[in-house]
């Protein structure tokens, strides 16, 4: 069973769950009449079930199972699942596969920046282009690279990623700006951008005069989650036409986890996502 669970994670699961309601609603009209075929990708799929709050006591049903259920005003015609560890992606071999033996549904397990990179080969293959989709990108890390969400940018997929703005960028932007290679790298791949870029946007340098000469002195931005959501949604507005509002995840003591955003090259599908996420806000967004 996947570890970290908590109220944001079952919202986070509700916002995607109302979306794939409202995408499949609206779908449902096109996709007949334009023999439309309709599929749903999900990167970090986990085991099917999330620890909750109490431990194992209530385990939250994790979204994989969420969406197989949907079956009004229709399901989807493909599903496709992507989970790195062995353990749990047998255990979600269980509650997909096994449990909905009338639908399609396929499992990877493996890398999700790999299958996300196939996803883009097949939506623009001939018999890809029937399809439209809507995607899930739900890792606790930086394990999304740029170059892999970058493959999507043409297509008619609409995307829920979350992004570890404190889990993740800022816990790696250290404060005295003494940040390691393996570091800044990891930086580079998840932002797609180069160090001289990045490192300017989250630190200030001055120039000091001490007993012993000139000295540069660098400070952390204060708001560095804050701005690393702000950067993040830039990057997807060079990518994506849309970026919706996003969903702040926040822990007991709240301070910001994640930001939870969906892009989509069409307006409608923005406007539907920020009704949906706006509920779940503290009315700070
Ligand atoms: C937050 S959990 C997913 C929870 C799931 N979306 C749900 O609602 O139940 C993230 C999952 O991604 C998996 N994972 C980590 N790195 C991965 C990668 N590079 N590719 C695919 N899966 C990965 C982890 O093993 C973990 O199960």
């Amino acid at each position: 069973m996947n570890q970290f669970g908590g109220n944001w994670s079952e919202n986070k699961i509700e916002i995607l769950v109302g979306y794939a309601k409202a995408y499949l609603t609206i779908m449902n009209k096109f996709a007949e009449k334009f023999n439309w075929q309709l599929l749903y990708f999900d990167g970090f799929a986990g085991s099917g079930h999330i620890k909750g709050e109490d431990g194992n006591e209530n385990p939250i049903v994790g979204a994989a199972k969420r969406i197989l259920e949907i079956d009004e005003p229709r399901s989807f015609d493909l599903y496709y699942f992507v989970e790195k560890e062995k353990v749990y992606a047998d255990l979600l071999h269980k509650v997909t596969v096994e449990a909905f033996p009338n639908k399609k549904i396929f499992i990877a397990n493996t890398d999700c920046n790999q299958k996300i990179e196939s996803l883009s080969n097949f939506l623009s293959s001939k018999k890809g282009k029937a399809f439209k989709a809507l995607a899930y990108i739900d890792p606790y890390g930086m394990q999304l690279n740029w170059k892999s969400l970058e493959t999507l940018q043409k297509h008619s997929v609409d995307v829920w990623i979350l992004v570890p703005t404190g889990m993740g960028v800022n816990r790696l932007l250290k404060k005295d700006g003494d940040i390691s290679d393996a570091w800044l790298s990891r930086l580079e791949n998840f932002l797609g951008m180069t160090k001289e870029d990045i490192l300017p946007y989250f630190y200030q340098e001055a120039k000091i005069y001490t007993l012993f000469g000139e000295e540069t002195k660098i400070t952390k931005e204060e708001n560095a989650i804050e701005r690393s959501a702000k950067l993040y949604e830039e990057r997807l507005n060079s990518l994506f036409k849309f970026v919706s509002k996003p969903y702040v995840l926040k822990n007991k003591m709240n301070s910001v986890m994640f930001h939870f955003f969906m892009v989509s090259n069409n307006k409608a599908a923005i406007s539907i996502a920020n009704d949906i996420t706006k509920k779940y806000n503290d009315g700070t967004i």
